[in-house]
């Protein structure tokens, strides 16, 4: 078993570079598959969604060459659009879903395993099923799969969606690049990465238009070519470590960020009393380790993200008063509270709404990290903490956060990852 052990209390300070962002990277590798020429993705993040992901392009006919640590080039003329990757491999990860838009949207049809991804909530697709079937393909969900074709070839369409469902725009816009027509997406997601997705297939010869608002259009064209497309920094790795900072009373320099992306949490960080200094491509980050009490609703972008909600409630932990966190977008993402509660802190939990009282300190305690950013908020909370944590089932948090032992020993963690071996491989001794 691996796991973190992390003496907290000391403040960070120094500087941490971020990496390419995952949710980008998750859609943009398998984009690729429907240009017809190599395409070279730079920034790409070291982490285990994304070599996942790259393995199930690589089964279904693409020929992936790891150039250097964060550049992929990716050969799709192998794809034939009949080879079907691991059911456990596409169930592994939530982000195999873009399989079904890219597949279909280059060779009219798609077998994809229902994806899985963290357990914070039901996570359903019906969206994705509404956008692929308004384009005229046939969809039906069985034996554990998603069969979606279209005989006749999709056809564009004016397609109402229902949530603002990241996921499911992505998965229609991929599916409508090389759809005959305009396809106009009403209620869109609008966040960054739904930009950078547009934006790396506009450079490989899309014709897609507003991006980043809650109408999209998308002009089919023939083909797409290869070509060269650099990643944008993760919003949500610069968020995580912002209050990893500000957790611990630190001082220190987030370097290779988009200000403006990072706005939706800065300015909830800013009440709560953290301090920044904001660069072209960096952001100073300061805190005494103390807090004010605010309320938080979570919100598709530009408002404040899901996927910084467990980080920001350690902060709450150690704000003087009551706070009160709405998680809107999933519906059992505070699972987390049960091992944050371990350390000391002072949560309850009524569905979507957590109450956090502040309380003067967190304390180490052997934890388990439940999803990829519960895994986080907990190595926030063991950096601020006084004494000792191990934190268990570290896989979840080393899905989408790239080298993070050494990023955060970096900034002055006193943290390491330690292998112990599991029970049934220590030897019998009686
Ligand atoms: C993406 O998930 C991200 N994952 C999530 O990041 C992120 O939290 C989420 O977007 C919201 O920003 C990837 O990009 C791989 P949604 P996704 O479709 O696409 C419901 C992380 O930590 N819904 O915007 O699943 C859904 O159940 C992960 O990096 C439907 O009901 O998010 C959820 O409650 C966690 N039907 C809400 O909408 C659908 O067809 C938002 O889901 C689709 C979604």
């Amino acid at each position: 078993m691996t796991k973190f052990v992390i003496s907290g209390g000391t403040p960070l300070t120094g500087e941490v570079s971020i990496g390419g962002m995952k949710n980008a990277a998750l859609a943009i590798i398998p984009a690729t598959l429907l240009c017809k020429g190599v395409c070279r993705i730079e920034n790409v993040p070291k982490i285990n969604d994304v070599t996942i992901m790259l393995g199930m392009i690589e089964k279904l006919g693409a020929k992936v060459r790891l150039v250097d640590d964060c550049v992929v080039e990716i050969d799709p003329t192998g794809v034939t659009g009949d080879a079907v990757p691991p059911y456990d491999m596409m169930r592994s990860i939530r982000a195999s879903y873009y399989l079904l838009g890219a597949m279909l949207g280059r060779f009219g049809t798609a077998k994809v395993a229902l994806p899985g991804g963290c357990n914070i909530g039901v996570r359903a697709i019906d969206q994705h099923v509404k956008g692929f079937e308004a384009l005229g393909a046939n969809v039906e969900v069985k034996n554990g799969f998603v069969f979606a074709d279209s005989p006749v070839g999709l056809s564009a369409s004016h397609i109402y969606l229902d949530i603002a469902s990241v996921g499911a725009t992505i998965n229609i816009i991929l599916a409508a690049a090389l759809t005959p027509g305009l396809t106009i997406i009403e209620s869109a997601a609008k966040e960054p990465h739904i930009v950078d997705v547009a934006n790396f297939l506009n450079s490989m010869g899309a014709d897609i238009m507003g991006a980043g608002t809650d109408v999209i259009k998308i002009r089919g064209v023939e083909t797409l070519a290869g070509g060269t497309y650099s990643i944008i920094p993760d919003q949500i790795e610069a968020g995580t470590y912002i209050a990893a900072i500000a957790a611990t009373g630190g001082n220190a320099l987030i370097k290779n960020i988009i200000p403006k992306h990072l706005e939706c949490m800065t300015a909830k960080f800013s009440e709560m009393g953290v301090e920044f200094e904001e660069f072209d491509d960096a952001i100073r980050v300061s805190a005494n380790g103390r807090f004010k009490k605010t309320n938080i609703k979570t919100l598709p972008y530009p408002g404040f993200p899901t996927d910084m909600q467990p980080q920001a409630v350690v902060l709450l932990c150690l704000s003087d008063g009551t706070s009160i966190v709405t998680e809107s977008i999933f519906d059992n993402r505070f699972r987390y509270v049960t091992e944050l509660s371990r350390m000391g802190a002072n949560i309850s939990v009524d569905g979507r709404v957590a109450v956090v009282e502040g309380v003067p300190k967190l304390t180490g305690a052997p934890i388990k990290a439940l999803d990829l950013r519960a895994g986080a908020a907990l190595v926030v909370a063991a950096l601020a903490a006084n004494g000792i944590s191990e934190i268990e089932d570290i896989h979840h948090i080393e899905r989408g956060y790239e080298m993070l032992v050494e990023k955060l020993r970096g900034l002055g963690a006193n943290i390491a990852r330690v292998s112990t071996p599991d029970a049934e491989e220590l030897p019998k001794v009686l």
